[in-house]
C-alpha cells in the first residue's frame, strides 16, 4: 500500500487532522458567539457583555489561525516526506527490474511515473490529511449548528446537497478516464523529448530537426487536447457550485427575512445562519476540489502501483545463497528463448552446446541471427523459455544474481559509460582496484595509450554516456572495465567492431595471455577476430548451424567458408 510510505512522517500526518479539528471547532463557534453579541448584548444594550464576548471572539480567531498555520506546516512536512519515501521506494523497485520488465515500459514512461505521477500523489496526500478532514467536519458541524438555529430554514441545504452530489458524481465519472489518457500522452511526449535529446547528434546529422520538431508539436498538441477534454468538464464544477450557493442564500434570505418580520427569528440568528451557510458551501466547494484531485491522483497512483506490482521476473528465488561459481564452464541444453515468453514467437530454438572452462569461443552469424540474445542468457539478463543454461556445472538459477554476475562479465554491444572520470568508470569493475591493476587492465584492452594522451589522463571527465570519446575508445574502456572484474567468464559482444584490425589483434593477444584461465566468448563480424578460437559457433536465424574449429568449419561449413573467403578477398584487394 502506497500510504505506508509515510514512514517516520506519520506523526505529522496524524497531528495535522488534530490541529484541523481544533481549528474547525473555533470557526464553528465564532458565528454562535456573534449571534449572542447581537441578540443578547446589543438588543439589551449590555455593553459589558458585548466587550466580554468580543474579546472571546478575538481570542478564538487567533487560536483558529494558529491551528490553521500549524496544520499547514505539518501537512507540508508529511506530504514531502511521503513523496520522497515513495520516490525512493519506487527507485529501489526499478533497480530490481530485469531487462524483460524494463522492455515492458518505456524509460520515458518510467521517468514520468517517478516525477509527475509522484507529484500528483503527493498533492492528493496533502489534501487527504488536510482538506479531506477539514471539509467534511466543517460541513457536518456547520449543518448541525444551522439546524439548531432554525430547522425549517435548514431544509434548503438538505435539498441542495443531493443535487450537488449528483452533479459532482457525474463530473468525476466523465473526467477519470480522460485524466488517464492525458497521462499516457504525457508519456508519449516525454519519450519523444528523451529520444530526440539522446540522439540529438543523429538528428542533426540527418537534418531531421524539422521532422523531430513536428513530431514533438504533434505530441504536445495531443497532450493539450487531452488536457482540454478533461479540464472543460472539471471547470463545470465551479458554475454548478456557485449556482447552488447563490440559490441557497437567496432562499434563506427570503424565508429568514419573512420569519424576522413575523417575529419567529432573531436578526443575530439569521446573520449567523448565513455564515454557517457560507461555511457549508465553502466546504462543499473544497470537497469537490478534493474529489477532482483524488480522481486525477487515482490515475497516477494506479500507474505507480503498476510498477510496485510488477514482479521482477529474474530473482533469487531458486538460488542457494552460498553457492559460488566454481569455474567458467558453460552448457546450453536444448535452450529456447522468446522475448515475449511466447512459444510461437521464438528467437532462439533448441540450442545446445558445451564450453569448457578457460576455452576461447567465437560466435559468428548474420545480423539478427540472435547472437546477442544467446549470450545474454549466460549472466541471466533474460531467462530461458525452455531448456537449461548451466555455468560452472549448475543451472544459472541456482546462483544469486550477485554471485553469477560477479563471475560473468559482459561487454554489451551498446556500451554504456557514465558521466564522471575515466577512473570512476573503470572502478565499476572493481571498486577496490589498485592503480597498477587498473593500468594493467587498460594496457590489455589497448586503452592505456590513448588515456595517457589526454591532458588529465585517468582523471579525464567523461560526458554523459562518454560523448567525448571515440567509438573505439569507448569500446576499449568497456573491455578494461570488464577485465577489472577478474571474472571466470568474459563475453565480448561485438566489442571491437569500432577498433582497427591491428588493435583488435593486439587486444586478442593480450586477452589470451592475461586471461589464460578465463572462458572468453567473442561475438564478431570479422572472421579474423575469432578464427584462432578453440571453438567457433555459427548461428543462423536463432539456431546453431555448426560448431567447430577454423579448420573444421572451413572444410565443412558453407556459411563459414563464404564469410571467410569474402572477407579475405576484401583484405587482399
Ligand atoms: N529486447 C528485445 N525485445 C524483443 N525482441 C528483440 C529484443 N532484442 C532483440 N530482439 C529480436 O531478436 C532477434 C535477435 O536479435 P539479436 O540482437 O540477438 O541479434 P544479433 O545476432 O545480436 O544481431 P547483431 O549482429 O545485429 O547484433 C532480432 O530479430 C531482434 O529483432
Ligand atoms: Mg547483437
Amino acid at each position: 500500500m502506497i500510504l505506508s510510505c509515510v514512514g517516520k512522517y506519520k506523526k505529522y500526518a496524524l497531528l495535522t487532522p488534530l490541529a484541523i479539528m481544533l481549528e474547525v471547532l473555533m470557526e464553528i463557534s465564532i458565528p454562535y458567539v456573534m449571534s449572542k453579541i447581537i441578540d443578547v448584548g446589543i438588543n439589551n444594550g449590555d455593553m459589558a457583555y458585548v466587550v466580554k464576548m468580543g474579546v472571546l471572539m478575538i481570542l478564538m480567531a487567533i487560536f483558529s489561525l494558529t491551528m490553521a498555520i500549524t496544520a499547514g506546516r505539518f501537512a507540508a512536512v508529511a506530504a514531502m516526506g511521503f513523496s520522497s519515501n515513495l520516490r525512493k521506494k519506487l527507485f529501489y523497485k526499478l533497480s530490481d527490474f530485469s531487462f524483460h520488465n524494463i522492455d515492458k515500459y518505456s524509460t520515458a514512461s518510467l521517468s514520468t511515473r517517478m516525477t509527475t505521477d509522484i507529484t500528483n500523489a503527493q498533492q492528493a496526500f496533502m489534501m487527504l490529511i488536510r482538506s479531506a478532514v477539514r471539509s467534511p467536519m466543517m460541513l457536518v458541524s456547520a449543518t448541525l449548528m444551522a439546524t439548531n438555529i432554525n430547522s425549517e430554514l435548514a431544509v434548503t441545504f438538505f435539498v441542495a446537497i443531493p443535487i450537488l452530489a449528483v452533479i459532482l458524481g457525474a463530473i468525476i465519472r466523465i473526467v477519470h478516464p480522460r485524466f488517464r489518457i492525458m497521462l499516457e500522452r504525457y508519456d508519449k511526449m516525454n519519450s519523444i523529448v528523451q529520444e530526440t535529446l539522446i540522439a540529438i547528434r543523429a538528428v542533426k546529422a540527418f537534418v531531421r530537426g524539422d521532422h523531430e520538431t513536428e513530431k514533438f508539436e504533434e505530441a504536445a498538441n495531443s497532450v493539450r487536447k487531452a488536457q482540454l477534454a478533461a479540464e472543460k468538464i472539471v471547470i463545470l464544477n465551479m458554475p454548478a457550485m456557485q449556482f447552488i450557493a447563490y440559490s441557497c442564500m437567496i432562499s434563506v434570505l427570503w424565508f429568514g427575512g419573512n420569519k424576522i418580520i413575523a417575529g419567529t427569528m432573531l436578526t443575530g440568528e439569521l446573520i449567523s445562519f448565513l455564515t454557517y451557510i457560507m461555511q457549508i458551501l465553502m466546504s462543499l466547494m473544497m470537497l469537490s476540489m478534493i474529489f477532482i484531485t483524488f480522481v486525477f491522483a487515482r490515475a497516477s497512483i494506479s500507474r505507480i502501483n503498476e510498477i510496485f506490482n510488477e514482479v521482477p521476473d529474474i530473482n533469487n528465488d531458486d538460488a542457494d545463497k552460498n553457492l559460488k561459481v566454481k569455474d567458467g564452464s558453460i552448457k546450453f541444453k536444448n535452450v529456447s528463448f522468446s522475448y515475449s515468453k511466447n512459444k510461437n514467437n521464438i528467437t532462439l530454438s533448441d540450442v545446445s552446446f558445451e564450453i569448457g572452462s578457460g576455452e576461447t569461443v567465437g560466435i559468428l552469424g548474420g545480423t539478427g541471427s540472435s547472437k546477442t540474445t544467446l549470450v545474454q542468457l549466460i549472466p541471466r539478463l533474460y531467462d530461458v523459455l525452455e531448456g537449461e543454461v548451466e555455468v560452472g556445472g549448475n543451472n544459472v538459477k541456482k546462483y544469486t544474481l550477485d554471485h553469477l554476475r560477479d563471475e560473468v562479465a559482459m561487454v554489451l554491444q551498446k556500451n554504456v559509460l557514465f558521466s564522471g572520470s575515466i577512473i570512476d568508470n573503470l572502478r565499476w569493475g572493481d571498486k577496490n582496484a589498485s592503480d597498477e591493476e587498473i593500468i594493467k587492465a587498460c594496457k590489455a584492452a589497448q586503452a592505456h595509450e590513448f588515456i595517457e594522451k589526454f591532458p588529465d589522463g585517468y582523471n579525464t571527465i567523461l560526458g554523459q554516456g562518454g560523448v567525448n570519446l571515440s567509438g573505439g575508445q569507448k569500446q576499449r574502456l568497456c573491455i578494461a572495465r570488464a577485465l577489472l572484474k577478474k571474472p571466470k567468464i568474459i563475453i565480448l559482444d561485438d566489442s571491437t567492431s569500432a577498433v582497427d584490425t591491428a588493435t583488435d589483434k593486439k587486444i586478442r593477444d593480450a586477452l589470451r595471455t592475461n586471461l589464460a584461465h578465463t572462458t572468453s566468448i567473442t561475438i564478431a563480424q570479422r572472421v579474423t577476430s575469432v578464427m584462432e578460437a578453440d571453438k567457433i559457433i555459427i548461428l543462423d536465424d536463432g539456431k546453431i548451424n555448426a560448431v567447430g574449429t577454423h579448420a573444421d568449419l572451413l572444410e565443412n561449413n558453407e556459411i563459414y567458408r563464404e564469410l571467410y573467403t569474402s572477407q579475405q578477398k576484401g583484405v587482399q584487394e
